[in-house]
């Protein structure tokens, strides 16, 4: 469908859903609309839909917080009924895995699993993976992956012992906030990994080198802080959208920026972390339509300044 023919059914879907009084189209619930934009994993070919679920901090509650839990039960249904598979977690992070085993319908056909093994002490690694399973009472995860490099030669050999006995489908490392480049460009051009995790957003442009060698070498990319952690959006709030988002029928700044990221190509899923169902819904609006073009690109990075 050309991008003016979609213009058209969107703004007649818009005019419609403003004549019902229903509001715009990310706040409605959950009638989902096909997931257009998947990627796939290089070394296997299998799609998943580029925007995912973060569950630092704000997954990291406690069990017995009943109204908690019924907010992230909501976040969790939003994202589900809105097409989205990828839910990223870490033993470092609280309380959010045994929240996410609280919290996941069984089966739970949709999930695409993700946590990380995250320990200084070498033999630990295998317990706290064991232990990472139980939490989310799964007996396998989709994704295992070492977290910020901590300890990554010890742990990517229990990696590669779990994913031969397809207790992980896919193994990757992980890293944020730019750090130590050198160290994740060494492992990218040395060992056999599936996914590489690594923070990229407007806020932050340090990884593209890194995500041209990843898409070179046939790993997947992850994108953390996609929302440099909610300053980017904080910074915008009440600021009216640019015209630019109209041409991508974007509704809200995160949308935007997300489609900014997911323009990269090299980009297989971002994961933006958020506590509200509203903003589940807006993340993953960045699923539909267009994605920018160089020009368009540009223009998103100039309209937030
Ligand atoms: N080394 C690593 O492995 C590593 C490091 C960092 C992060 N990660 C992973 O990446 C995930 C994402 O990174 P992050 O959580 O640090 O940062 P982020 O996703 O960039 O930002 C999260 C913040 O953005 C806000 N937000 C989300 N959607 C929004 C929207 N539509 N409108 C307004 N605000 C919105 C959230 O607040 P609300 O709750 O109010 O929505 C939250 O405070 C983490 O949760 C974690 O799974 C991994």
């Amino acid at each position: 469908m050309n991008t003016r023919r979609r213009l058209l059914q969107a703004a007649a879907a818009a005019a419609a859903s403003a004549a019902a009084g229903a509001g715009p189209a990310w706040a409605q619930a959950t009638a989902a609309p096909p997931v257009a934009l998947q990627r796939a994993f290089p070394r296997s070919g299998e799609r998943i839909p580029a925007v995912g679920l973060g569950t630092w901090l704000t997954f990291d509650l406690p069990i017995n917080d009943v109204e908690g839990l019924a907010r992230r039960r909501q976040v969790l249904e939003r994202f589900f009924a809105a097409g989205g598979r990828l839910v990223d977690s870490s033993p470092m992070y609280g309380h959010a895995e045994a929240v996410m085993g609280e919290l996941l319908a069984r089966p739970e056909p949709r999930l695409f699993s993700a946590t990380k093994v995250w320990t200084g002490v070498p033999l630990y690694g295998p317990t706290q993976m064991r232990r990472s399973l139980s939490l989310w009472r799964l007996p396998r995860v989709d994704l295992m992956q070492v977290h910020n490099l901590l300890n990554w030669r010890t742990h990517l050999k229990t990696l590669r012992e779990w994913q031969a006995e397809g207790r992980t489908r896919y193994i990757g490392i992980t890293t944020s906030h730019g750090r130590a480049p050198d160290e994740v460009r060494h492992i990218l051009q040395t060992e056999r990994i599936d996914v590489l995790q690594i923070t990229y957003s407007p806020a932050d442009r340090s990884a593209e080198p890194l995500l041209a060698l990843a898409a070179e070498r046939g790993v997947a990319v992850i994108v953390n802080r996609p929302f440099d952690g909610g300053a980017l959006l904080s910074r915008l709030e009440g600021r009216p959208l640019p015209p630019v988002a109209r041409e991508l029928q974007c509704e809200s700044w995160a949308a935007l920026v997300l489609k900014w990221t997911l323009a990269n190509p090299a980009v297989t899923c971002a994961i933006p972390a958020t506590t509200n169902p509203l903003h589940v819904a807006q993340n993953l609006a960045a699923l539909q339509g267009p994605l920018p073009d160089a020009r368009q690109r540009a223009a998103v990075l100039a309209a937030l300044g």
